[in-house]
């Protein structure tokens, strides 16, 4: 769908998620995460960029479980601590994943992916029109209910920070692996919240488009 579409189906509170294509299992388990090797940091600082066209071919599993670690997995299991900082440690930002087969919740602590609605609700994830096909849109939720110690002031500015940090992890991982990916802050609240059914305690933060470069040939990432 073209963005004056569902800027139009957005003004009168139409812009609807799709149904999930079928198969969407209610758990996706993911393979441990590689911890060792990859690209070095600075070669992948100086890849590091924002392309906004994505083959829609689905990524791999080992390719979705280093993406989830790289965003917010468990780097320090004695302490629950996490790939990307957040402020007091109060881990607030939520990562979801949008798929063809449903709206998932990554889970740092059991490295896996839950289903929460099964709908696909990436087209709504952003008024672009390259969200609804690209094979994952990754979406940061801040759960203000995880942000008791922090000043009631600061609570949206520091879960931006946090989903920030995320962000840049995602996009050096996908420089370092030949992946596509754009942050995005366009798109419809409103209407993304309902898809989702967010409680009044979560916020959307970002979006994260990520894909294998059109180039790739449709190849598996
Ligand atoms: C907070 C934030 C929001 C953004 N929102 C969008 C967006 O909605 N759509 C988009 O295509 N790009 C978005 N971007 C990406 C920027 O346009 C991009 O980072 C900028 O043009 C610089 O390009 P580069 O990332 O390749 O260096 C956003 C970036 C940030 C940090």
């Amino acid at each position: 769908m073209n963005t004056l579409t569902k800027l139009a189906l957005g003004l009168m509170g139409q812009l609807q998620p799709r149904p999930a294509a079928a198969g969407g299992a209610p758990e996706i388990a993911l393979p441990a995460p590689r911890r060792t090797g990859g690209m070095p940091l600075f070669e992948a600082l100086a890849r590091r960029e924002s392309q906004r066209e994505f083959a829609p071919a689905a990524l791999r599993r080992a390719t979705l479980a280093q993406l989830l670690w790289c965003a917010a997995g468990v780097n320090r299991k004695a302490l629950g601590g996490r790939t990307a900082p957040s402020a007091m440690n109060a881990q607030e930002v939520i990562v979801y994943a949008a798929l063809p087969g449903g709206l998932y919740r990554y889970e740092p602590a059991r490295h896996a992916l839950l289903q929460v609605v099964a709908v696909d609700v990436r087209r709504v994830s952003g008024y672009q029109d390259f969200v609804d096909a690209a094979p994952i849109d990754l979406i940061y939720v801040a759960d203000h209910a995880r942000m008791g110690l922090v000043p009631a002031a600061r609570r949206e500015a520091y879960a931006f920070a946090a989903a920030g940090a995320m962000a840049q992890n995602v996009y050096l991982y996908c420089a370092s692996a030949g992946l596509a990916t754009v942050v995005r802050a366009w798109f419809d609240h409103a209407a993304l919240a309902k898809a989702m059914r967010l409680s009044n305690d979560e916020q959307l933060v970002l979006a994260q488009t990520v894909g294998a470069l059109p180039a790739s040939g449709g190849r598996p990432a």
